[in-house]
């Protein structure tokens, strides 16, 4: 019997069977061009508007019936039920035994699970953030991040994004890696008195954060730094571990805050001394808005459901493995990042709840590179290559760097990619232009076939009016939701990685072998790789 009798596996419920046949007929007849044009409303109808964030779902590769389908799926399986579940802190994360309640660190006070103990270290958080940011009395210019994964990529992404509401005179680094060309750079900026170190880890056990954190207390203590205590603090559940490393000042948060779901807690320190508590505050009621949105918009009109459930549709049904984020925002840059690990760190599974081996594909490799520059890389891939890629385009109709010429020119940009993926040319189409760079050695109808788009490839364009703390919020919050809407169709634990322990383990038995050299029963490969890097 399921560890989860209230939740149906997606593939064992009859619109699976009904999508099967549906992809396997009519679906491949499908043409965006032809649906434009047999349904005028087609952009109207497909189109939602959530909490900041409207979303144009037309240029997808579905049609009413898919909807259907994909809606009686999600019914079928029980996601609203496993959603509620989620936010009523039931240990629905449940190989660890733990709730999922990153939705309780942004619900306002007095609201959602663990309110006060949330909103103590919100507060606490807040004021200490707020101390930091008055620079004429903390003294502080450069903010450190120390942390890797969940502990990094969330407060890196963030702060890059809203870099016009952080505080002018301050400067955050953010140094993840083990590999000290990673910290090296940034220490040799650093004045020992003006810089705060935050060392970000939730379980304060991380090979990587704790090296990095030893070799940057050594150096602050070297360059006649004074005061460990007051510039190096702590965020971590492991209030124990933090003090033994020196650390005086922490910030905790709880085991049911998942590390890629963490920003919105202690681990959003450095977003908060960027931004302000006001700022800090704006992301979280961002989030919140999109988590009710999520909770009571209909099905019909639930982003982040009909997200998860199109990611559904085009991974079990049409097979695409993979997702490419196009942000065109530059503040951006680190988002795709960021959901490589939301997405594939939680969805990356092989078997089920049950620990039965699945029988389907789950998460798609999600990548991307903001626009435009990916145009000038492997956009090429995304229009002619062998595989469909589906691409999510996100464009912000505000810009804040005010400078002239540019911003009507990037979201041209932005919607000449959609519309070139959907439209494509033909070879007729191409026969009838003379490009000047082609081969005049050539047949032109050749020339013509290298110069052909078979179109109909998919995309989805996200549009915010502004990049502003409300907004990230409710886009980072949507995608959230929408990675657990397909988890939740696919009856996974989108909350645990066991996937990345093997590694660490392994590497814990390589380390003394390449002080010693000793190689013996180790695998050929590994044991001559071992040997030529002493
Ligand atoms: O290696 C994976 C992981 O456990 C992530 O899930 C997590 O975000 C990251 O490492 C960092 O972990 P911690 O915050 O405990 O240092």
């Amino acid at each position: 019997m399921s560890v989860n009798p209230s939740f149906t596996r997606g593939d064992r419920t009859p619109p699976w069977g009904a999508l099967e046949s549906h992809a396997r007929g009519a679906a491949r007849q499908f043409d965006l061009r032809q649906a434009f044009a047999a349904d005028p409303a087609r952009f109207d109808r497909l189109s939602l508007q959530a909490p900041a964030v409207f979303a144009d779902l037309s240029k997808n590769l579905w049609d009413d019936t898919v909807r259907g389908h994909l809606l009686d799926l999600a019914d079928a399986c029980g996601v609203a039920r496993r959603r509620d579940a989620m936010f009523a802190g039931m240990p629905i994360n449940a190989t660890e035994g733990r709730a999922v309640l990153h939705t309780a660190l942004r619900a306002p006070r007095g609201q959602g699970p663990y309110s006060q103990d949330v909103h103590e270290v919100l507060d606490r958080l807040l004021g200490y953030a707020e101390s930091i940011r008055d620079v004429g009395r903390s003294g502080i210019r450069d903010v450190v991040n120390i942390g890797i994964g969940g502990s990094d990529l969330g407060p890196q992404m963030a702060v890059a994004a809203l870099d016009a509401h952080v505080h002018p005179e301050l400067r955050f680094h953010f140094v993840s890696n083990v590999d000290g060309h990673d910290l090296a750079p940034v220490l040799r900026r650093l004045d020992p008195d003006r810089t705060l170190f935050i060392i970000a880890s939730k379980t304060f056990t991380t090979q990587e954060t704790l090296a990095n954190a030893e070799a940057a207390k050594a150096w602050f203590l070297a360059q006649g730094g004074r005061d460990v205590g007051r510039h190096f603090v702590g965020v971590t559940t492991n209030l124990t571990a933090a003090a033994a490393f020196g650390i005086h000042t922490t910030f905790g948060f709880w085991d049911w805050v998942g590390g890629r779901y963490s920003l919105w807690g202690a681990i959003g320190l450095p977003i908060a001394i960027a931004l302000g508590a006001d700022g800090f505050r704006a992301l979280l009621s961002g989030a919140h808005a999109m988590d009710g949105h999520f909770q009571q918009a209909a099905p019909e009109v639930n982003l982040p459901l009909q997200l998860g459930l199109l990611d559904v549709w085009y991974r079990n049904f049409l097979g695409f493995a993979s997702r490419s984020v196009a942000p065109y925002h530059q503040g951006l840059r680190r988002l795709p990042a960021y959901l490589q690990q939301l997405e594939m760190e939680s969805n990356g599974k092989s078997v089920d709840v049950d620990g039965q081996p699945l029988p389907f594909a789950t998460s798609p490799v999600v990548w991307g590179e903001p626009g435009t520059n990916g145009q000038h890389a492997y956009f090429q891939m995304l229009h002619q290559g062998t595989d469909v890629i589906p691409v999510e385009f996100i464009a912000v109709k505000e810009p804040t760097h005010g400078l002239p010429g540019l911003h009507r020119k990037l979201l041209a940009n932005c919607l000449a990619q959609s519309q070139a993926l959907m439209l494509g040319k033909t070879a007729q189409e191409a026969a009838l232009e003379s490009p000047p760079t082609a081969s005049a050695s050539m047949p032109p109808a050749v020339i013509a076939q290298h110069r052909t788009f078979s179109g109909n490839r998919p995309s989805t364009t996200f549009v915010l009016e502004r990049l502003d703390p409300y907004a990230l919020g409710a886009l980072v919050a949507l995608y959230e939701h929408r990675v657990f809407t397909s988890a939740a169709v696919w009856g996974i634990n989108a909350y645990d990685q066991w996937g990345v322990e093997l590694g660490k383990a392994l590497c814990n038995q390589l380390l003394p072998r390449l002080e010693t050299g000793e190689v013996s029963g180790l695998d050929a490969s590994t044991a001559g790789l071992l040997a030529r890097l002493r």
